[in-house]
């Protein structure tokens, strides 16, 4: 029975409360709107004032090794685009499974030495649909995930409807514990990353590897921070630290160190095939632009080849890190590519970031929860082979005066 004096819903009001909470707790999320440089990366414009367009220095690009802006893989883009045009024109089984798909599958497979790989339009939808179908295949798993897994993979394990238990961020103790207490002939997964983007540590994958071999556990390993930039070939952590062969499935973007976009898994070929046929992320849904594998195919090949792109981007982080630490700017010690500004407050770290692109044109993206707990709020900064000394020199100098400005503290080295 309907009662008659409860009001219609205000849905208006409710979206504007929903957005209201936000401003409240200083992280509605403002998109910076830019146009970078062709060539010329980190370089590029920003329409965000009045007064026309801005030169601004960019320092939060995931495009890490600023292959977005390889000749190479823009002139293999072109190439497509004349060749073929514009769009697939299909999903993967109904027309839009191209040469170009087909070519980059077999190049990724070989980059992590796996029977073969499967594409999807985004990293977050192969983690998601992989995940999810994973579950469903295997009634009763339990899945083991680290507590700093990134949305894509908590979408996919709630989708898959296992049983979730969460270890510690790299606590392999504490995984130990909770393979421990269940069920022997229960199925397993262990989820986890190699490079954890906000932090920038890295995983003890040998570690976990041999517990998956004491309790039976398939690995599911996303190198979506590391592929292109770890590893003679680009391969990754788990090429790096030769354990590619004990992961069972990797997974990777290529949008981030590839400089384009779109996802994939590496596995044996029974997985692919699985995923392949049961994935409703990768069966309903049209495949990539050919434009965009050819880019990827271009930009996964020089990468296997060449070493430049990833010794320049380790020295640029170093250097960094090393400048930023010296003056007592709070920077989270590690060993990758990604230098962490802790702030620890979402509206201070939003008013570093507007101060700093507004006076010293540049841009780093404040970072606040759900992307990092609450309280650990930073700026994430992506240092790469085109950042040279000086700007690191000027990055530095500008953060030092807006600490001060702000009465922010700075630890000097004892
Ligand atoms: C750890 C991790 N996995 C997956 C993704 C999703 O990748 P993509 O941007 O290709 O969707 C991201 C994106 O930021 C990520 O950080």
């Amino acid at each position: 029975m309907s009662d008659s004096t409860a009001r219609p819903v205000d849905y208006s009001r409710v979206f504007t409360q929903a957005i209201d909470r936000l401003h409240a707790e200083g992280r509605y999320r403002v998109f910076i709107d830019i146009l970078r440089n062709k060539g010329m990366f980190p370089n590029a414009r920003c329409f965000a004032g009045h007064n026309g367009p801005m030169p601004i220095t960019v320092w939060c690009s995931n495009d890490y090794l600023a292959m977005g802006q390889h000749p190479k893989v823009i002139a293999a883009m072109e190439e497509a685009l004349h060749d073929v045009g514009a769009g697939s024109g299909g999903t993967r089984n109904i027309g839009g499974n191209t040469h170009y798909h087909v070519d980059l599958e077999n190049e990724l497979a070989d980059l992590h030495g796996k029977e073969g790989a499967l594409l999807f339009t985004s990293g977050y939808v192969s983690n998601e649909a992989t995940l999810a179908t994973l579950g469903k295949i295997l009634p009763g798993c339990i899945i083991f995930s680290d507590e700093l897994n990134h949305a894509s993979m908590i979408a996919g394990i709630r989708n898959s409807g296992c049983d979730k238990r969460v270890f510690r961020h790299n606590d392999v103790a504490h995984l130990e514990q909770l393979l421990a207490a269940e069920d022997p002939n229960a199925p397993k997964l262990i989820a986890f990353e190699s490079v954890y983007s906000m932090e920038g540590d890295i995983a003890p994958l040998a570690a976990i590897c041999d517990l998956a071999d004491k309790y039976n556990a398939l690995t599911y390993l996303d190198e979506v921070h590391a592929v292109g930039m770890y590893g003679p070939r680009g391969g990754g952590i788990s090429e790096r630290d030769g354990v590619a062969d004990r992961i069972t499935i990797i997974e990777g973007t290529l949008g981030k160190a590839f400089g384009v976009m779109g996802g994939y898994i590496a596995a044996d070929q029974t997985i692919i095939d699985v995923i392949r046929s049961y994935a409703p992320g990768f069966i309903f849904t049209t495949s990539l632009s050919p434009v965009l594998v050819a880019g990827v195919l271009a930009s996964v090949r020089h990468l296997k080849a060449s070493t430049a792109e990833r010794d320049g981007q380790q020295a640029s982080a170093r250097m960094l890190k090393a400048m930023l630490a010296e003056v007592g700017l709070p920077v989270l010690p590690g060993d990758t590519h990604i230098v962490p500004l802790m702030v620890g407050d979402p509206v201070k770290a939003k008013r570093i970031s507007d101060i700093l692109l507004a006076e010293y044109g540049v841009y780093v993206q404040p970072i606040n929860y759900p992307t990092v707990p609450r309280g650990t709020e930073r700026l994430r900064f992506t240092p790469g082979p085109a950042h040279d000394e000086a700007m690191m020199r000027d990055l530095t100098k500008a953060l030092v005066d807006i600490w001060n400005r702000l009465e922010l503290e700075l630890r000097k080295a004892a």
